[in-house]
């Protein structure tokens, strides 16, 4: 099963793509933890991913399609993935169908209006280590700042100051919005509501899946 995650930032596109994945054995493929991971590493494509990112930026298509385009070509991918993250423009969804000769099989997008996600991203803690996310009032760590699964130190991301935020939202309405007419139109779009508590968020995901 090929599914996509659309909604804006912060609407909650990991939490359930990782859910999905563990449920349906198919890799979570995000691409914001892939620029995240070559931050940490210190590699090229890392530093010029963070100037964008930092600024709330797209990280621009020719240096994100074939990062993706390599990744789901890997022999895991072979049943299906869950992308979070990708495609976030007309052009990178374009890229997708053209590498897949034709459509992915779901997009799931979850709907959340802007000002429920700006109250999320402030509560949100990560950790860069292992990928795992947090929230200060609806997900606390067992040990305050640290994270359950390595131990490592919790952060707020750069990109979830305030400030940020805002230009990634608007960046989301401009240049990924337009993305559910066009999923609509292949007819797989799927809409839940994701301004609900997690675990009813994913027993619809699982239902709309079938
Ligand atoms: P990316 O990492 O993909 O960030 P994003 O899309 O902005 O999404 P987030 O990870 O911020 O949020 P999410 O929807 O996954 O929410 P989460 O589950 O964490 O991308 C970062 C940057 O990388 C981009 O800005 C861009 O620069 C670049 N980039 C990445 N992909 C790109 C691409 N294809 N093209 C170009 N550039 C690209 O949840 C958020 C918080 O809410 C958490 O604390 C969580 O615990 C909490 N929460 C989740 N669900 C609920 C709920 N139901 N109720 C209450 N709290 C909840």
């Amino acid at each position: 099963m090929k599914i996509i995650m659309l909604g804006a930032p912060g609407a909650g596109k990991g939490t359930q793509a990782k859910r999905i994945a563990e449920t349906y054995g198919i890799p979570h493929i995000s691409t914001g933890d892939i620029f995240r991971a070559n931050i940490k590493a210190g590699t090229e494509l890392g530093q010029k991913a963070k100037a964008y990112m930092d600024a709330g930026q797209l990280v621009p298509d020719e240096l994100t399609v074939g990062l993706l385009m390599d990744r789901v070509a890997k022999e895991d991918c072979v049943n299906g993935y869950v992308l979070d993250g990708f495609p976030r423009t007309i052009h990178q969804a374009e890229c997708l169908d053209e590498a897949l000769e034709g459509h992915v099989d779901c997009a799931m997008n979850v709907d959340v209006p802007d000002g429920v996600i700006v109250e999320r991203m402030g509560g949100r803690r990560a950790c860069l280590t292992c990928g795992a996310t947090y929230h200060l009032a609806y997900i606390p760590p067992k040990v305050a700042g640290k994270c359950d699964v390595c131990g490592a130190d919790l952060v707020l991301r750069d990109d979830d100051k305030p400030e940020t935020v805002l230009k990634r939202l608007s960046v989301y309405h401009e240049q990924t919005q337009p993305l559910i007419e066009y999923y609509e139109k292949q007819g797989v779009l799927k809409t839940v509501d994701g301004t609900r508590p997690m675990n009813e968020v994913f027993e619809e995901i699982k239902t709309l899946l079938g």
